[in-house]
């Protein structure tokens, strides 16, 4: 019975590689996106479902919920860096919309698609978010909204072990091939980011996509609660 895979954020960068992976091993993927010819391309290109959602907006997220009938992988990849430029701008009206985009993209994605399958989840399924090594130092808003998402995922692994559900982050270092920077990613920049890995290179979605899949599978039932760090040893764990 080929599995059923919900991929927010699944039309570009990690989340598209993560989609692909699954599409793969012929499971039945959904992927997800706010921009309609993303979404219908996406869908396209990878012979997945695709449907237009605000993982952010409460209504969008019921709805895309009552499209499925069971689900066993849940791919909370919907994020990024909102409002890049605004920490420069004045005044604490900027900063309020600066934090709350932050937050709603990067934590409240996950906390409201996730809230909407609970139900739906069939007993060995996994929920797997993407994290960020920001949430590890300087981060600002976006490190913060990130570190928030582990905090809620090691509740959430305790709430949804009685259904047989994992629950893991996965905290990705530099990824190169992603809009995340909006293209605004200067030669230096990248260059120090990847100095700092232990390896020398940028991460791929693949690298993402890759561990992603094997904390979805049989090999990975007793992993749940934790962040992984995906990140070439730019930060390192004990
Ligand atoms: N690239 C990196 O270096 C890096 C490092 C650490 C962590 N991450 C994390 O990895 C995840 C994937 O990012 P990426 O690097 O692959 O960037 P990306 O290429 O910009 O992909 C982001 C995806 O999320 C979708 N999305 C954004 N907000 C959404 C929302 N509210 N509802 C539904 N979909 C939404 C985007 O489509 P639409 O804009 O059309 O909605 C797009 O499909 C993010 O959580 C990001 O924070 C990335």
């Amino acid at each position: 019975m080929p599995r059923t895979v919900l991929v927010t954020g699944g039309t570009s960068g990690i989340g598209r590689a993560v989609a692909a992976a699954f599409a793969a091993d012929r499971a039945e993927v959904f992927v997800t996106g706010r921009t309609p010819d993303t979404v219908e391309r996406t869908a396209r290109d990878l012979g997945v479902h695709g449907v237009v959602c605000d993982a952010a907006d409460p209504r969008q997220a019921e709805a895309l919920a009552a499209r499925l009938d069971g689900l066993d992988v849940l791919v909370n990849a919907a994020g990024g860096l909102a409002r890049p430029g605004t920490e420069a701008e004045p005044g604490l009206d900027a900063l309020l919309a600066q934090w709350r985009e932050n937050l709603a993209q990067n934590l409240l994605t996950a906390v409201l698609t996730t809230a909407s399958v609970r139900d739906k989840f069939t007993a060995g399924g996994s929920v797997v978010s993407i994290g960020s090594i920001g949430a590890e130092r300087r981060g600002g808003a976006y490190g913060a909204a990130k570190a928030a998402l582990a905090a809620w995922n090691a509740s959430l692994s305790a709430e949804l072990a009685p259904q047989g559900v994992t629950c893991n982050v996965v905290a990705a270092g530099y990824v190169a091939g992603t809009n995340f920077f909006h293209g605004g990613l200067s030669a230096e920049r990248e260059r120090a980011l990847v100095e700092e890995t232990h390896v020398k290179r940028p991460g791929t979605v693949e690298d993402i996509a890759r561990t992603v899949h094997f904390l979805a599978s049989p090999g990975a039932r007793h992993i749940t609660g934790q962040t992984m760090h995906v990140n070439g040893g730019a930060f390192t764990t004990r």
